[in-house]
């Protein structure tokens, strides 16, 4: 089928390119929520010098549950936002108080962490336990609207709704953390958001917005 055979391709590409981030060395559930969280609205070459000073400072869970806020928000310095700070130190202690200092393994036990939405949601789940749920940031939600020439904007919770649901439905189930993984680095390494690198597309031959000469045109950001 079509999915089976993008599952194959974006694997088998994920498998040769990936970049070797320091979130991908050491794999836990606690160090997924930390590099995602950093991540967000961060760039990865800015975000890794934060992601090293975070896991150097409170190398396991309980260590950044015990820190106070000061001391974290001292090393938050520069990120900006720092109530994703705060709610990460928070979600520390839940994680410790209610979880017996293990991240929850699914989507309900993760919902009560302060500052974990559906995207880091999904990346714990899928990342780190390889459980079969999808998981969409930006980058995804510009390779499917391209893969799939959807014109549905990105920025609506009705489109986004959408994006989710295509998502679960083209999720490799046998390989949920490679496969996610994999759409998230092809949208930074390929599926660029201006001059896509079509010619190094592993997918290209499946791609829609291609196609029809459109991937410069999407997505579409109904904006406001
Ligand atoms: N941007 C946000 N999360 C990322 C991840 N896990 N890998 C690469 N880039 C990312």
């Amino acid at each position: 089928s079509l999915y089976k055979a993008i599952q194959t391709r974006l694997g088998a590409w994920y498998d040769v390119y990936q970049r070797p981030l320091p979130w991908r060395q050491e794999v836990s559930a606690y160090h997924v929520l930390l590099s995602e969280v950093i991540l967000q609205q961060t760039r990865v070459d800015q975000g890794t010098a934060y992601y090293h000073r975070f896991t150097e400072a409170f190398p396991r869970v309980e260590d950044l549950a015990n820190a106070s806020e000061d001391e974290v928000l001292l090393l938050w310095q520069g990120l900006g936002y720092y109530s994703r700070g705060r709610n990460l130190r928070r979600a520390a202690q839940i994680i410790v108080s209610e979880f017996g200092g293990e991240l929850p393994r699914t989507p309900e036990g993760l919902s009560r962490l302060p500052g974990v939405g559906p995207y880091t949601r999904g990346a714990i789940l899928s990342f780190a336990y390889d459980l079969p749920y999808p998981t969409v940031d930006g980058n995804v939600y510009r390779v499917l609207s391209r893969l799939f020439a959807l014109t549905e904007p990105i920025d609506t919770t009705s489109g986004q709704k959408k994006y989710w649901e295509l998502a679960e439905a083209l999720l490799d189930r046998k390989h949920p953390s490679r496969h996610n993984q994999a759409l998230i680095e092809l949208g930074a390494l390929v599926c660029l958001p201006r001059r896509p690198r079509c010619a190094e597309c592993p997918v290209v031959e499946y791609c829609e917005a291609h196609r029809l000469g459109l991937e410069e045109r999407l997505p579409i950001k109904q904006g406001k």
